[in-house]
């Protein structure tokens, strides 16, 4: 499927809703050399994301978008996307699910990193679970978004070890170090193939 970009470059959308250290840190590795990959556009689902400001630093295009009314707001992501040239997406902790349309429409060109060692603990409050659990590892998973809720394809995942005085809090901040690793090898390993 990701053959079919087939392109030296690689006209990437980024999809946020919060903090955006994902997204700064695949700004940085987009930008080093011979990297096919271009940040052309951000997506938010809320006006206040602080991942925002990148955007005006970096000069990306963004767009922040309700999901009010999510046919609508898909809808128009779907015609901006096209009117840039969007050839591959990254979700980089955007908070709201795609419908099945909208991920047909890039089928096997949309990317999230997701919290956890999935297929353990989809969905939110991952590391609260994790913790409360009693696991002795948890981690960071980079899939291939499919219309099934975090159970598409598996690039890239890594252990982090959970200690005994780990609070949600600080096994957040430890996993999300690891994040910032595996994204970007996890799209080299893709951009690899092509
Ligand atoms: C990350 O832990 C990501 O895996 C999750 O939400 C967090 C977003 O962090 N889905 P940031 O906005 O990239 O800093």
């Amino acid at each position: 499927m990701v053959k079919s970009i087939g392109s030296s470059e690689i006209e990437t959308a980024v999809f946020i809703s919060g903090n955006g250290s994902n997204l700064k840190n695949l700004i940085s590795f987009s930008l080093s050399k011979k990297n096919p990959l271009k940040i052309r556009y951000i997506v938010s689902s809320n006006s206040n994301a602080k991942g925002l400001s990148f955007a005006k630093k970096f000069k990306i295009k963004k767009k922040v978008y309700s999901f009010k009314n999510k046919k609508v707001s898909e809808n128009q992501i779907l015609y901006d996307l096209k009117k840039n040239r969007i050839k591959f997406i990254c979700l980089a902790g955007f908070m709201k699910i795609l419908s099945k349309n909208f991920i047909n429409k890039f089928n096997g060109k949309i990317v999230n990193i997701h919290p956890s060692l999935l297929p353990k603990y989809k969905g939110l409050d991952t590391h609260r679970r994790a913790i409360f659990n009693k696991e002795k590892y948890s981690g960071c998973t980079v899939h291939f978004v499919s219309s099934k809720l975090d159970s598409g394809k598996i690039l890239l995942q890594k252990k982090v070890r959970i200690s005994k005085n780990d609070t949600p809090r600080s096994l957040a901040k430890k996993i999300l170090k690891q994040e910032h690793i595996i994204y970007p090898r996890a799209l080299k390993k893709i951009f690899a193939s092509l």
